[in-house]
């Protein structure tokens, strides 16, 4: 990954960046110089963006009149056909075969690992860097999860360490593309079939993220979307399954719907099941459906500028020393999701993460000493109570360094050209000065 990261950042050099701040101070805001005294030492700060329009810049979900109308719509004319066209919008978008409409992302979770039919005690391979919807819900179907490290860099699925954690009752793996950085499903997909196990994903991070061409959420046999009010596509809650064979879509969806089992074909062995479903109700809410369907006409525009101002960030800083992004594959295209997720090697910075965060705070950066809370050290996996077999507890190296290296920035959510400017100018001048708060 560090060889990615300097690859993105070949274009950048000193000239550029003297031209790109002299635009921007002719523009719009006076840009402070990296050899300024540091804002910790009295300086004056880099970012001299006032508060509320920083705040602004970092808005989301960003919901208009067209939201607010098709809100109104479905509350003038309640309904529930802004599901199935919503449904229509996402297969479409996707190119998929199936999908289902959730009242989230944890029940879209559920129905995939009710359609996996597998018998108690087999196990699913899942990283522990996380939310807890994407391991949880085994529980319920007498799954076990086996926790996975990931590679810090990428803060994504280690398939080496999947190759070690594997036993005669690994069924499934289900790779999760964090923060919208597309795990290496080509290889993923090659492990899967090498070793005859069923491969799922989590896109709840990855909304109109692809490789090779191919949305992520149609590599694996099933994918799960969220639409939680943080997610690339906001409805502020809803879920989206996606399914590759009429069967799983069958037997996931009667798991959460009474009511939908008389529209399978005549041959389906779930059509009975009309009137009953087979335990949950999951539908998702069609106000729900109607803000994802004004929000889906904006997702690629908006993908691509949140990403050209990540751009125009890290390729600026990421030239510093010891700081480097979740790098991608070239053949990969991806979509970032609710922050600029860096992370700091204190040896080649000459600087501890905590005073390389204080420093840039002092300057008015919104950064962060990133932490994610590890499933496997949660309580509930040390239960055997809940469990039909009882987890282990494994040794997680990668996950614990993604704790200790992750360096968190806001994801600018406008054009803002001038703010991204002063922050490039705050991290250059805390590395101008790393000696000082070595
Ligand atoms: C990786 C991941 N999977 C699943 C989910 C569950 O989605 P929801 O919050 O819509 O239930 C989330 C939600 O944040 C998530 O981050």
């Amino acid at each position: 990954m560090a060889a990615e990261s300097t690859e993105s950042n070949r274009g950048h050099t000193r000239r550029s960046f003297v031209k790109s701040a002299g635009a921007v101070a002719a523009g719009v805001a006076l840009v402070g110089s990296p050899r300024e005294t540091l804002a910790a030492a009295g300086g004056p700060k880099a970012v001299q963006y006032p508060d509320d329009r920083h705040t602004q810049a970092c808005r989301w979900p960003l919901y208009g009149p067209k939201d607010e109308e098709a809100v109104l719509d479905v509350i003038r004319r309640p309904s529930y056909r802004p599901i199935e066209q919503f449904e229509k919008d996402w297969r479409e978008y996707l190119g998929a075969s199936y999908v289902k409409a959730h009242c989230n992302g944890t029940s879209a979770l559920a129905s995939l690992y009710f359609a996996l039919d597998l018998p108690a005690g087999s196990e699913i391979l899942v990283p522990s860097y996380t939310f807890f919807a994407t391991i949880m819900p085994m529980r319920l179907f007498g799954l076990v999860p086996v926790f996975v490290d990931i590679n810090p860099r990428t803060l994504n699925f280690d398939l080496e360490d999947a190759r070690r954690r594997l036993t005669k009752n690994t069924r499934a793996l289900i790779p999760v593309h964090w923060l919208g950085r597309p795990c290496e499903m080509d290889d993923i997909l090659s492990f899967g079939r090498e070793k005859g196990l069923i491969v799922l994903e989590d896109a709840a991070h990855a909304h109109g993220a692809s490789m090779q061409g191919k949305k992520m959420g149609t590599w694996g046999r099933m994918a799960i979307f969220s639409y939680q009010a943080s997610k690339p596509l906001p409805m502020i809650e809803g879920g989206m399954g996606v399914y590759q064979n009429r069967a799983d879509y069958e037997r996931g969806t009667t798991f959460g719907n009474y009511d939908l089992p008389s529209g399978y074909p005549q041959e389906s062995g779930y059509r009975k099941y009309q009137g009953t479903g087979l335990g949950l109700k999951f539908r998702m809410h069609p106000v729900s459906a109607a803000l994802g369907r004004v929000q889906l006409r904006e997702l690629d525009r908006r993908n691509a500028m949140i990403t050209a101002q990540v751009r125009r960030l890290n390729d600026r800083i990421c030239a510093l020393p010891g700081l480097y992004e979740q790098g991608a594959r070239p053949d990969m295209q991806r979509v970032y999701y609710n922050w600029n997720m860096l992370s700091l090697d204190e040896a080649q910075a000459g600087m501890s993460r905590a005073a390389c965060v204080k420093a840039l705070r002092a300057e008015g950066v919104r950064a962060s000493a990133h932490q994610y809370r590890l499933q496997h050290e949660c309580a509930v996996y040390a239960e055997p109570q809940w469990w039909h077999h009882p987890p282990q507890i494994p040794q997680l190296p990668g996950s614990e360094q993604a704790n200790r290296t992750a360096l968190g920035l806001p994801l600018f959510t406008a054009e803002v050209p001038e703010l991204v400017e002063q922050y490039a100018v705050a991290f250059e001048k805390v590395w101008a000065h790393r000696k000082e708060l070595a």
